[in-house]
């Protein structure tokens, strides 16, 4: 997989983006120090000052959900040799409560971009995060080399993007943390405050009050 690196973007999406559109071939991983635009899920901003690790896998076209279940297991897998963490459905890895990474799936016509966001070295966060994120520097004291861990990244991506889906799910949903109690904001505007149960392979999501399809969900509001 070819590997690129700029010290600053927008957003790493784009850049794997701007670079298809350039005619780079597939697959390929971008990187950055920094992000001017980084973002999450629902348009939320992604905080992303030096320290992180700000990734794009550009990969050849396949399902959201899948690309999903891929994100968050390769960033799993690349995380739980440095510090126990959960997956939190559908996209957050987590620590101890607290948010550490994330995964943000993009659909272009010919490649599908996984951006990985995994707080690496960060000393703090502003204000309005301190209490929900954290970082492996905050949680173990370690001060990693960025590429390194992209690196281990990389080797899990390309692991993982050789099995089938099945097989992946049935280990994301091992993985997943879902005791908390939530409100599923559904499109349309409803919110549901509820329990989810499980999901299955389709991401469907099961709770006492019915089930949802992650289609139908623009995002979900987590007991904090
Ligand atoms: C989320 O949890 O909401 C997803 C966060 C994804 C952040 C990563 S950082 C690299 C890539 N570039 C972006 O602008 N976003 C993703």
């Amino acid at each position: 997989m070819d590997k690129y690196f700029v010290p600053v973007c927008t957003s790493t999406n784009d850049l794997a983006k701007f670079f298809l559109e350039g005619g780079k071939k597939l697959p390929l991983v971008v990187w950055a120090k920094t992000q001017t635009k980084g973002r999450g899920q629902q348009r939320r901003i992604w905080v992303s000052e030096e320290g992180g690790l700000y990734c794009s896998f550009a990969l050849e076209k396949q399902d959201s959900k899948k690309a999903l279940v891929l994100g968050a297991l390769a960033s799993y897998r690349t995380l739980i040799t440095y510090v126990p963490c959960k997956i939190r459905f559908p996209n957050d890895l987590m620590v101890e409560g607290k948010k550490i990474g994330g995964v943000l799936v993009e659909q272009t016509s010919s490649a599908t971009v996984i951006g990985i966001g995994v707080n690496i070295n960060q000393k703090g966060f502003p204000d309005d995060l301190k209490r929900y994120a954290t970082s492996l520097f905050l949680e173990k004291g370690l001060f990693l080399n960025l590429e390194e861990v992209l690196d281990i990244l990389i080797k899990n991506v390309q692991d993982l993007h050789l099995r089938d889906y099945e097989s992946l799910f049935s280990e994301y949903e091992k993985l997943l943390f879902l005791k908390s109690r939530c409100t599923i904001h559904l499109k349309g505007g409803r919110g549901v405050d509820c329990k989810i149960e499980g999901v299955d392979k389709d991401l469907l999501i099961y709770t006492e009050l019915g089930k949802f399809p992650l289609e139908e969900v623009i995002w979900i509001e987590w007991e904090r």
